[in-house]
């Protein structure tokens, strides 16, 4: 029993948990539910005249994706202005001038609903905005401490609405904002059911302009969510809380979580490939929106691991795209390490990658799990053979980032199958510096 992966929770029963809990936006999915924003709207509450805001970036403004939503809610009778300058990896301070520039144009009580377009980093700007404008302050008033204040949102504030034009971050369901903090080199989330948004709309016309190595990145993103909420663990693992507020919002895999985490490994594994190289087919871009949707709903409510621990401090020294590190970091932490968890499920998940394990053991099958998702990651062509293909680092980088992954992530840590320790953490780091030979 894990009482330590009680994250939240100072009072707790002596007795293992027998609830779960999901909470899931509004989710319309399919080819041009784009044409039914408005009607998402109008259904969260919008009135016939009102005035919304619109969170992109500049390639979305671009490619003309931004127009197709800002003309489409004009036309049903909506006015908008678009915010453009999202910034990949959103710092504290990019968040804060997205919310300036709504005081300034909307004033202190902001627009009447918002739109967040485009990826994880879109989205995640659109959160904390939204969020920020309803309960007042700023940021890192919600951060946790000691970076920030560790205020508790109160408020939702007007509705939002996530289109994700990437199919990978889960940012459109998920109840997290992350955010960078550059002079301490760490990235820091603001984690309530406040910052969820009201709806999701997935149109995969939107996503087949991403280039193949975005592509291949956010799909690993999303392949790590479902992989990680699979094989985390259960919810009765926990104790139970004596105030079901204090339920952490990582709680462990339940029936439900399982059952989209086996859809979502067998869409992802198996469209990947083809929507690397043929991004225009939209069958396969529907596949993966969907897949990356079911990973999310999978692994955002069960809980991200090890592996998401571990990318967050090298995201933030060197900068890294947060899904081509998780797709580093995999093969030697959410597999190889988190087998011996429980082999047995790491067999089932070798068989949703396509694996035949007929006559081998439970650890056999895990090992050959590693193998096909390390054949996965080279048959995209775009992703780097290991850490040190990454970002050039070395076996000297490895204790800083051990350190680090223990001292500031312990929110993930606990959700891991495997106990872990530094030294653990460290003899992963020095695994994945060559998943293959270059
Ligand atoms: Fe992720």
């Amino acid at each position: 029993m894990g009482y330590e992966r009680s994250v939240s929770a100072p009072n707790h029963e002596l007795s293992t948990e027998t609830v779960w809990h999901v909470t899931m936006p509004e989710i319309r999915f399919g080819r041009d539910s784009t044409d039914e924003l408005a009607f998402q709207l109008r259904d969260l509450g919008v009135d016939d005249d009102a005035h919304g805001l619109v969170v992109t970036d500049e390639t979305l403004v671009d490619i003309g994706h931004a127009d197709r939503v800002t003309e489409h809610l004009e036309a049903a009778g909506l006015s908008v202005d678009v915010y453009d300058e999202s910034e990949r990896e959103p710092s504290v301070e990019a968040a804060e001038r997205c919310i300036e520039y709504v005081r300034e144009s909307a004033g202190e009580a902001g627009y009447d609903f918002y739109v967040g377009l485009g990826g994880g980093s879109c989205m995640d700007t659109a959160k904390v905005a939204r969020a920020v404008i309803a309960n007042g302050g700023s940021p890192l008033d919600y951060i946790a401490e000691p970076t920030g204040d560790g205020k508790a949102l109160t408020e939702s504030g007007d509705p939002l609405v996530l289109m994700p034009t990437t199919a990978g971050t889960g940012a459109e369901i998920s109840p997290v904002a992350i955010l960078s903090v550059p002079e301490k080199e760490i990235k820091e989330g603001i984690s309530s059911n406040h910052v969820r948004a009201d709806a999701a709309v997935l149109d995969p016309t939107l996503t087949t302009t991403l280039p193949p190595d975005l592509t291949a990145k956010t799909a690993m993103d999303a392949l790590g969510h479902a992989i990680e909420g699979y094989t985390t663990h259960e919810y009765d693992s926990l104790l139970r809380p004596t105030d079901p507020a204090d339920r952490p919002v990582y709680a462990g895999r339940t029936p439900l979580t399982e059952m989209f985490s086996e859809k979502a490994i067998d869409l992802l594994s198996n469209n990947v490939r083809a929507a690397v190289h043929n991004g225009d087919d939209l069958e396969t871009r529907e596949n993966m929106l969907q897949g990356a949707l079911f990973g999310a709903i999978a692994g955002l409510t069960a809980g991200a691991s090890l592996c998401h621990a571990m990318a967050y401090p090298v995201g933030n020294r060197y900068h890294t795209k947060h899904g081509e590190t998780i797709a580093v970091l995999t093969p030697a932490s959410t597999i190889d390490y988190n087998a011996a968890s429980d082999p047995g499920r790491f067999a089932d998940v070798a068989e949703m990658f396509g694996v035949d394990t007929t006559g081998m053991t439970d650890r056999e099958a895990a090992d050959a799990l590693q193998s096909q998702y390390v054949q996965l990651q080279q048959d995209q062509n775009v992703l780097p053979s290991g850490l040190a293909e990454l970002a050039d680092i070395t076996e000297e980088d490895v204790d800083w980032l051990a350190r680090q992954t223990v001292e500031t992530q312990q929110r993930l840590l606990r959700c891991n199958p495997r106990p872990v320790t530094e030294d653990d953490v460290r003899d992963i780091f020095l695994d994945a510096l060559h998943n293959w030979e270059d």
